[in-house]
């Protein structure tokens, strides 16, 4: 049984890794197609490991099994030596032949003991491959007798078994093959869409993608097979795919075709010397076009697989910078239908938003299309209930929550009545004590994505600047920010209750910022880059109480309260979800099952997903009983910024 372990997250996508009989593999993962046969293989893989980073390839092992002279040395030698790589192997089934040719020849028992017999890292289950033209009837019929098939290659394999998800263009069928691949696959393999990507049919692939997600099983790695194109990556790995194989670093070569994570350019008319990858800078396009056909060919091929194992790297970087969107917005940008595939993830934000980081390092927004990215429509669901009952907004111009503004702002009416500030954004009037939330606080972009209206000019709302002060008005707007930022973290009553103890805020010295919530000179909260609030163990402690029944919790396995009280980090398989609605990024109370708190801790997974990793962190652990007490005699600077340099 596999153990899949996730490790970092943005989108769908997973930085994970899983162990094989020959090694591990780090996901997003591109599996290069190789030939067995190594007289039709031009870059052999031993190369493709040690000059490109190919940490596994995929292999045919129908093409293995009818061939009369290497099928008894596969039987004997294991597919390692035949092929020529000592890392993880995956198998395919020779599903795809079918889709190419109409039939194959083997059975599925006998080309799963095959897969067997031959020492493979990954068996793939010989799947039937339905056509995005497929009538749902039919669909459904071919996806039974995969099932069927999986079942009996499930008992017949002890080691990494992936099961494909078939379905063709049928929602209902990709979500049922989903469940069933997930009761008996290791590795859950979307399979059918050769054609979709060929045809750059991104809008469908996006659907189909989505249809499945409920189905499959999170704690699975997800496989695409054929998806070879470098400008899909970042698409395909945002909606959850960890794992692709292509052959079309080759299928492209061949027709001298180089492709750029940007698109394919046609050799035949390159002139200049594009490409700077080093074997490009080793041997110039232009001269390349000079060599003989079977040379170019393998240059080509290897600048075809070096970029598309670097963009997987990017990828992969994108994750770990929690760029994936911006990164999947740039690639969608060549390409209408990628462009067009991307806006089904507005559609299917239901199924992302759940595993949405409830913040980022940034939020970088050039294309309109940022505005519909679920982290904005989580936003703006949740203003839309924060808002429900309040009075209308006072349109206002931005600006900072900061002294040196609101000293000046009037906060009350000539009836004693709060003013309320709608401040632009590029999504819409937010109520000034909120715009520092992640995404509008930290959006970077243009202020507006309209067209053809002319930008607003910024206003000062007149009939409130007549207003005469009141007293401090900078005390009041604290208290309206933090008891806003508090609200929309843990709800009316308990923010009410912690505003009414009077706490005093600590400002960054360079930028006038809350950067923490105080009483008696212990930290209680720090407010971070992204707006929001994140409790000290004082001031868990004193919110835990406020809390009703199950907001902001985790349930901690009995075998785990002694570790995680002393501020080890929670694994998955002791962690259980109350409070469904936090998300990777979340702070959560760590308790026991008496709603004892033990610890704060910073979610990795998702609600769902917790006890279902059986490998890995669920929460690491940021404030617990013996955290070092943030409490000095000073008022306490917290946390400070970089003074420049004057
Ligand atoms: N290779 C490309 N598409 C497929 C598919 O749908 N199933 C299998 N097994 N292999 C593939
Ligand atoms: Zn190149």
């Amino acid at each position: 049984m596999i153990e899949f372990e996730l490790l970092e997250r943005d989108g769908l996508a997973r930085l994970g890794r899983f162990t094989t009989p020959h090694g591990v593999i780090e996901t997003p993962a591109l599996l290069p197609v190789v030939h067995p046969d190594r007289e039709r293989q031009p870059i052999p893989p031993e190369v493709m490991r040690q000059e490109f980073g190919a940490k596994a390839i995929i292999t045919s092992s129908y093409i293995l099994w009818r061939s009369p002279v290497l099928r008894p040395r596969a039987e004997v030698e294991g597919v390692h030596k035949i092929v020529g790589f000592d890392g993880p192997i995956m198998t395919d089934s020779g599903a795809f032949q079918q889709h190419a040719y109409g039939d194959v020849e083997v059975g599925a028992d006998e080309i799963l003991a095959f897969q067997n017999l031959i020492g493979t890292d990954i068996a793939t289950v010989l799947d039937l491959f339905t056509e995005p033209s497929t009538e749902e009837a039919a669909a459904s019929a071919a996806t039974e007798e995969t099932a069927v098939r999986a079942r009996r290659a499930r008992e017949a394999r002890p080691g990494l078994l992936a099961v494909p998800v078939q379905g063709g263009l049928h929602p209902a069928v990709r979500l049922r093959s989903a469940e069933l691949a997930s009761e008996l696959g290791d590795v859950l393999a979307v399979g059918g869409v050769v054609p979709l990507l060929e045809q750059y049919r991104f809008p469908e692939l996006a659907r189909l993608l989505i249809a499945a997600r409920p189905g499959l099983a999170p704690q699975l790695p997800v496989h695409l097979f054929g998806a070879g194109h470098p400008v899909s990556f970042a698409f395909a790995a945002l909606f959850g795919v960890d794992l692709f194989d292509s052959s079309s670093y080759l299928k492209f070569a061949r027709r001298d075709a180089l492709m750029f994570p940007w698109g394919t350019v046609d050799a035949a008319g390159i002139r200049e010397a594009m490409c700077a990858c080093w074997l490009c800078a080793d041997l110039p396009l232009p001269e390349v076009m000079r060599r003989p056909a079977e040379e170019r060919v393998v240059h080509f091929a290897r600048h075809n697989l070096l970029t598309c194992l670097t963009e997987v790297a990017r990828v992969r970087q994108a994750i770990r910078d929690g760029q994936l969107w911006e990164l999947a917005e740039e690639r969608a940008a060549a390409h209408p239908a990628l462009a067009a595939g991307l806006l089904q993830a507005v559609r299917g934000a239901r199924w992302f938003v759940p595993s949405e980081p409830e913040s980022r390092p940034g939020f970088r927004a050039t294309l309109p299309s940022a505005t519909l990215r679920p982290a904005v429509i989580r936003f703006l669901a949740r203003l839309g209930a924060w808002q429900a009952g309040r009075e209308p907004n006072v349109p206002h111009r931005r600006m900072a929550l900061v002294p040196s503004s609101l000293a000046r702002l009037p906060a009350f009416d000539l009836d004693g009545r709060p003013i309320r500030y709608g401040v632009p954004t590029p999504v819409g009037p937010v109520p000034l004590e909120l715009s520092e939330l992640y995404p509008i606080g930290c959006w970077n972009g243009p202020d507006s994505y309209a067209t053809g209206e002319p930008r607003s000019a910024p206003r000062e709302a007149e009939e409130t600047e007549r207003l005469p002060l009141r007293g401090d008005e900078l005390v009041l707007w604290t208290e309206r920010h933090l008891g806003a930022i508090l609200e929309w973290q843990y709800g009316a009553p308990a923010s009410a209750e912690i505003l009414a103890e009077h706490p005093d805020v600590v400002r960054s010295r360079r930028t006038g910022r809350v950067r923490g919530i105080v009483k008696d000179g212990a930290v209680w909260f720090t407010v971070g880059t992204d707006g929001l609030p994140y409790p000290t163990w004082q001031g868990a402690r004193r919110l835990h109480p406020l809390l009703e029944l199950p907001r902001r919790r985790v349930l901690v396995d009995a075998d785990a309260v002694p570790f995680v009280t002393e501020g080890r980090s929670l694994f998955s398989r002791f962690a259980r979800p109350l409070d469904r609605a936090l998300g990777p990024g979340s702070s959560a109370h760590l308790v026991d099952d008496s709603d004892r708190l033990l610890a704060v801790g910073r979610l990795l997974l998702a609600p769902h997903e917790l006890g279902r990793f059986r490998r890995g962190v669920a929460a690491v652990v940021t404030a617990h009983a013996r955290s070092p007490p943030p409490i000095t005699e000073e008022p306490v600077e917290f946390p400070q910024e970089d003074v420049p340099p004057t």
